[in-house]
């Protein structure tokens, strides 16, 4: 396994319990309201349209809470990840939940290995998810390897302008980090997360990558992709700049208090294959 394969499934098999008992992933509320939906599934629904009956599949699905959500507006869900403590609590849910969903374990890369290729309606891909892999190309190709002719991709993510941010100003906008993709990995050392918990992390090294938004679309439309869809929104599920974001509480999203129209904070990317 690739170096930082490693040092990021450590990351998240150590954030994943945590995660399962935070607040923010509210996983007693999917017990308890078999029609509950995770924040950010409810904010992708009036652009996903209507899924049921999809055969679909969720890569770098963490513990599950948007799967759970994809299946509970009909899609037939598989769910893939890196991080096996995450499918732990993946599979954990599911089963509370009573919702069939299938949890495969793998790198996005091998995806193609481990699922059958050309076999999907939707691919559907969350947010916190493209940072983490150094290839857009690589990633895109597999996107278009899973789907069936005329299938298609949905994703929400950061959007890349944000990434470029240093959120340790509380006071200013300062573009740090690089925009486009880059072959050497950003590497982070970071005790947080990015939900409340009392936990203490030790595995606390990352390895990321940033794309550009050219760049993810020219690599769709490069390995058989059609773009059907592209939207920036000012706003991303979590509190991503410390002291210049406000909480809107109908949305549970977070977006620059002053001026808010000067950063797209997360883009929603549509695509289907030719
Ligand atoms: C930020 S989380 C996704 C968050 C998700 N949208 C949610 O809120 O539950 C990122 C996930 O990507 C997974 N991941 C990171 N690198 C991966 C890779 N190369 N292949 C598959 N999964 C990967 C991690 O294990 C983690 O579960």
């Amino acid at each position: 396994m690739d170096e930082y394969l490693r040092v990021n499934r450590e990351n998240w098999d150590e954030r994943a319990p945590a995660h399962a008992a935070s607040p923010g992933y509210e996983v007693q509320r999917f017990i308890d309201d078999p029609s509950f939906l995770s924040r950010v599934v409810r904010f992708d629904e009036p652009r996903l349209g209507d899924i049921r009956g999809l055969e679909a599949v969720h890569l770098q699905c963490h513990i599950g809470t948007d799967t759970l959500s994809l299946a509970r507006l009909g899609a037939r869900m598989t769910g893939l990840d890196l991080s096996p403590a995450s499918l732990v609590q993946a599979r954990a849910l599911a089963e509370r939940a009573g919702t069939a969903i299938r949890y495969v374990e793998s790198d996005v890369y091998s995806a193609l290995d481990v699922l059958r290729p050309a076999s999907y309606d939707l691919v559907y891909t969350g947010v916190g998810a493209l940072c983490w892999l150094p290839s857009i190309e690589r990633w895109a190709q597999v996107v278009t390897g899973l789907l069936k002719p005329g299938g298609r991709l949905f994703i929400r993510d950061g959007h890349p302008m944000l990434f470029t941010l240093d959120e340790t100003y509380t006071d200013k906008l300062v573009a740090e980090y690089p925009y486009f993709e880059r072959e050497e990995p950003l590497v982070f050392a970071s005790a947080a997360t990015y939900v409340a918990t009392d936990v203490t992390f030790s595995e606390t090294t990352t390895h990321e990558w940033s794309h550009g938004i050219g760049e993810i679309v020219t690599a769709l439309i490069n390995a058989g992709m059609q773009i059907t869809g592209l939207a920036g929104h000012g706003s991303v599920p979590w509190e991503a700049l410390p002291g210049q974001t406000t909480l809107d509480e109908s949305s549970g999203e977070w977006r620059l208090t002053d001026r808010p129209w000067r950063l797209a904070a997360s883009f929603t990317l549509q695509a289907r294959k030719l």
